[in-house]
C-alpha cells in the first residue's frame, strides 16, 4: 500500500438523519447530519447523555434500522458498499460478516449452550450445503475465542449458569465469530458491577490491539472511554466539533 495515501475508514457515516414519528403527528429528531468516520484498527467511544440519540445511531449504522436520510459507506477488502442501495441480501451479509455487536443485555440464546451461542453467526453465515463441511472448522474458532476471552471448559454450560461479565464475554466470543471488520459495542458494561467491568474494558481493548478490529464503543463509564484512542460526545443529535476533531 501507498504510505502517502492513508487507507479510507471502514465506515463513514454522512449526514445522518433519523427522526421518529411520535403519536399526535409530533416527530422527534434525534439524529441531525451527524457525520462520522472509523479508520481501520481505530477504538472510537461515544459518550453522550441518557436520550440524546447513542443506541439510534449504533443500530442505523449496524443496519438494524433505517435512517430517515444520509449515506453509510462500508469498506472492506477493496470493497465498498453503500447504504442506501443495499439489497436485503447485502444488508444481511454486511450485518452477518462486516459488523459485530455487542449489546448491555448480552442477548444471549438461552436454549443454545456457551459453545453454540459462540458459533450461530457462523452458522447463519455458512449455507447450508457447506454447513457439513465447515462445522468442524467453526467450532474449532468458537472454542478459541471461547478461550480467549477466559471461558476455556465453560463450552457445555446454559447462559443462564454463567455470571453477568462471564456472559456478556461469550456476547464478545459470539460477536468475533465471523472475524467483523467493526465491533458495535452498546453499553458493554452498563449491566456490570466496576470490578467486573474493568476486566470487560481490559479484555476489549486487548482483543482490538491483537485483532485489529475497529471498535465504536457507547459507554456511561470514564474508565471504558479513555481506553479509546478517540473520544466524541453527542450533543443534540451530532457531535461536538472540538471531540470529532480533537487538533482543530
Ligand atoms: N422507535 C422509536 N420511536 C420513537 N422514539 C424513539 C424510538 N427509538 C428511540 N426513540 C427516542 O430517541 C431518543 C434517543 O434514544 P436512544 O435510545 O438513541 O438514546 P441513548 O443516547 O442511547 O440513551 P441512553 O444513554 O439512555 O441509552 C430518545 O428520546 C428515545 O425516546
Ligand atoms: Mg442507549
Amino acid at each position: 500500500m501507498n504510505d502517502l495515501q492513508p487507507a479510507l475508514p471502514v465506515l463513514s457515516a454522512r449526514d445522518l438523519c433519523r427522526e421518529f414519528s411520535l403519536p399526535g403527528d409530533r416527530s422527534l429528531e434525534v439524529l441531525r447530519h451527524l457525520d462520522l468516520d472509523i479508520h481501520e484498527a481505530e477504538m472510537v467511544a461515544i459518550v453522550g447523555l441518557s436520550g440524546v440519540g447513542k443506541s439510534t445511531l449504533l443500530h442505523c449504522l449496524g443496519l438494524l434500522d433505517t435512517p430517515s436520510s444520509g449515506q453509510i459507506t462500508y469498506r472492506s477488502g477493496g470493497q465498498t458498499w453503500q447504504s442506501p442501495g443495499l439489497n436485503e441480501p447485502q444488508r444481511c451479509g454486511l450485518r452477518n460478516q462486516f459488523i459485530g455487536f455487542v449489546f448491555q443485555f448480552f442477548h444471549l440464546l438461552s436454549d443454545l449452550d456457551v459453545l453454540e451461542n459462540v458459533m450461530l453467526p457462523a452458522i447463519v453465515g455458512t449455507p447450508k450445503s457447506d454447513w457439513k463441511q465447515r462445522k468442524p472448522q467453526i467450532e474449532a474458532k468458537a472454542r478459541t475465542l471461547l478461550e480467549t476471552v477466559g471461558l476455556a471448559g465453560r463450552e457445555e454450560q446454559a447462559p443462564g449458569t454463567l455470571s453477568g461479565g462471564e456472559r456478556q464475554r461469550v456476547a464478545i466470543a459470539r460477536a468475533l465469530i465471523n472475524n467483523p471488520r467493526l465491533l458495535l459495542c452498546d453499553e458493554p458494561t452498563g449491566n456490570l458491577d466496576s470490578s467486573t467491568s474493568e476486566k470487560i474494558h481490559t479484555l476489549l481493548r486487548q482483543l482490538h490491539e491483537d485483532l485489529g478490529t475497529s471498535i465504536l464503543v457507547v459507554t456511561h463509564d470514564p474508565d471504558l472511554a479513555s481506553r479509546a484512542d478517540r473520544r466524541l460526545a453527542m450533543i443534540d443529535g451530532r457531535f461536538e466539533k472540538s471531540a470529532d476533531h480533537p487538533s482543530d
